[in-house]
Parts: C-alpha cells; structure tokens; sequence
C-alpha cells in the first residue's frame, strides 16, 4: 500500500492493518500529511459540520499526592505553589462562564484527598441545582469505585481521566512503581460501567515513546471506544526529572489527531492547550486537522500561573472573557464557528451509532 492508500483506507473503513497504520506513522510527507487532514477534516465535518463546543475548565486545586515524572504538579515538586479554590470561588468561576456561553464545566485538579468525597459531591450537586442545563465534567484521576459512583450521583456526567500510555513498560517509564496502567485501565471501565461518557488521552512524544507506544494506544482507543480523546504534545517543565527531555512535536501531534478522527469517527477530539503552546497557531492547526473541542480556562487569573503541568503554558495571564473571544476568533479564522451548547458526543443517548 501507499500512503495515500493507506489515508483512503482509514478514512472509508475507519480501521487500517497494524503493519500498514505502522508504516503511515513511521514515515509520510508533508503532502500525505495534508490529504490525512483533509481526509479528517471531511470525516469531522460528516459527524459534526463546522461547530466548535467549548468546555470551560476550572483547575481548582494543585495539590496532587502523585508524583508523575513528567507533571509540574508532582508532589515532588516543592516549588510548586499550591492553592485550593472554595467551593464559592467554584461557583463563581461556573457563573462567570455560564455568562460567556459556556454549558460545560470540567473541574480539575491533581489528586487531593482534601477533597472528599463529602466535599465533592456538594460541589457537584449544587452546580448542578444552579446551572441545571449544564453538562458537569469531572477530572480528578484515579478515585475509588466508590467515589465515582457518589460523584455520578451527585450529578457529575463525563470524566476525563487519560491513560497516558497504553503500553504497560511505557507506563512504568513515565511513573513511579505505585502507579499502575492496569489501575487507570480499571478506572476507565468503572467509569465506563457507571454510565459516565469518558474522556482518555495520552502525550504525544512523551520520553520513552515509540512507534509501537502509539500502536497500543490506538489499538486501546478502537477498543475502548470512549466519548473524548484528548491528545497534547509533552512539554518539560524545568522542575521534574523530565526536564531535559526533548518536547513532543506539532507536526506529530497534529497527524495523530487526524488518524484518531479517522479511526473514531464520532469522537470528540480537543486542540489543547498544550497543542497551543508548542505552537501559535497550534489550536487552530489542530481544528484543521480533525479536532472540534477546545478548552479555554475559567481559574481565577490569580492562580493560574500555579496550576503548570509543563513549561510556558499559555494563557495564564488572560481573564476567562478574553480567552472566550480569543478562542472565538481563532476558531472562526479557519472557517468554524463555536456553538454554545453541552455538546455531547455524536450518538450519546441514542444507539450509539455514528
Ligand atoms: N506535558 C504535556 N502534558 C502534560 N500533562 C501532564 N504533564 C504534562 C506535560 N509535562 C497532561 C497529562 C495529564 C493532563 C491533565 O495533562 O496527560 O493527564
Ligand atoms: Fe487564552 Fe487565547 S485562548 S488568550
């Protein structure tokens, strides 16, 4: 097969033969690169015409108990300033983005116990009693069955948790022996079970990374089919022991966005942040490349520059109305437009069927 074969096989079938998916991801030119966006773009636009749906994310604590090499929130990090929103400054953040037109909230943060599952739940249950039309998201990373059960119940319908790595020698280069893929893969069927829709994702050129890295997660993703796949490029952050690793790549990022539109056609597939700072245009790119989500941030000004999984991250200065119209403009400079609605995944509450 060609690569342009292999572009049209992915994008009628949404599916390709392992040794060929190989083949296209180890070596293709910036022309083949160019006809898988187009490819995707189409695929995108079949499934979801030119909307773009926004999620207003709320990091509203830093603390996190894990110590992952390559996150700036690491506990290992002593530098690292850590802060807690409360529960009000919450609220405030979801009525100040309900004001902008948001309808999903996804609430964020490292892994802090401080958060109960008491705590959580109220903070689920009264967004959902004052913004009752919104979508709430939540991603918190590894809870007990428990606690995710609570958490739904209290109103809470999407979770985003990403595996990072489908590969089980990968994840143990990326962690510490305490975290286990076979405790996020449990995670994520959990979830699964208890009727969230489910976001998971990985880092793009993470250290360690390999073809066959990417092949697994691919494999996992057309098997696991979850509602949303968010995908960045790994940036450093000057305080983990990743700190000399080389980042991961645009171009890469962008080209395992659209085969991910490909493979899953219905999927929702955010241009990320991290997309946005390897490169200035890297949202608007990744829109271009088969993406149809994007993330801007609703955290109170003050504590954005303490919530740094990596190096330069943007929009850290920026008040929430400003990325609004930023993203507004970005979104329509290629050619789409941002639709203000929950924005569920094609097919979410009816067969399934894309
Ligand atoms: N570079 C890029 N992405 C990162 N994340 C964490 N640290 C980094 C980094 N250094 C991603 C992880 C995590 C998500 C919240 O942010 O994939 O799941
Ligand atoms: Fe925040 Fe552009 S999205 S300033």
């Amino acid at each position: 097969m060609t690569n342009r074969e292999r572009i049209d096989c992915l994008a009628e079938n949404a599916a390709l033969p392992h040794a060929e998916l190989r083949r296209l991801l180890l070596e293709h030119s910036p022309a083949e690169a160019e006809l898988l966006f187009a490819r995707a773009r189409t695929t995108r636009e079949r499934v979801y015409g030119k909307a773009v749906w926004l999620r207003g994310l709320i990091e509203f604590s830093s603390y996190c108990k894990n110590d992952c090499y390559y996150c700036g929130l690491r506990r290992s990090n002593a530098k690292a300033e850590r802060y807690r929103l409360t529960a009000e400054e919450i609220y405030a953040c979801c009525a100040n983005g309900w004001a902008l037109g948001f309808r999903t909230f996804v609430l964020q943060s490292g892994e802090d116990p401080w958060f109960t599952d008491a705590r959580l739940c109220e903070i689920v249950a009264e967004i959902r009693r004052r913004w009752p039309d919104c979508a709430i998201t939540l991603s918190l990373g590894e809870r007990s069955r428990e606690s995710y059960a609570a958490l739904r119940t209290a109103g809470a319908e999407r979770y985003l948790l990403r595996h990072e790595t489908a590969n089980a020698a990968h994840y143990a280069r990326l962690h510490p022996a305490e975290l286990r893929l076979a405790s996020r893969m449990d995670c994520l069927l959990e979830l699964r079970t208890l009727g969230y829709q489910v976001g998971c994702g990985f880092m793009v050129g993470s250290p360690g990374q390999d073809v066959d890295c990417l092949l697994d997660d691919l494999e996992f993703l057309c098997a696991f089919r979850p509602q949303m796949v968010g995908i960045g490029p790994f940036l450093p952050h000057g305080e983990t022991p990743f700190a000399q690793e080389a980042p991961g790549t645009l171009e890469q990022t962008l080209f395992l966005l659209g085969v991910i539109r490909l493979l899953l056609p219905g999927v929702l597939l955010p241009a990320t942040t991290a997309l946005g700072t390897v490169h200035p245009l890297g949202r608007e790119k990744g829109l271009l490349a088969g993406a149809n989500i994007v993330m801007p941030n609703l955290s109170p000004v003050g504590v954005r520059k303490k919530y740094l999984l990596y190096d330069n991250k943007i929009c850290t200065g920026e008040e929430a109305a400003e990325c609004r119209l930023c993203l507004q403009r970005r979104v329509e400079s290629v050619g789409y437009f941002i639709e203000s609605a929950r924005g569920d995944a094609a097919g979410w509450g009816t067969d399934g069927v894309f």
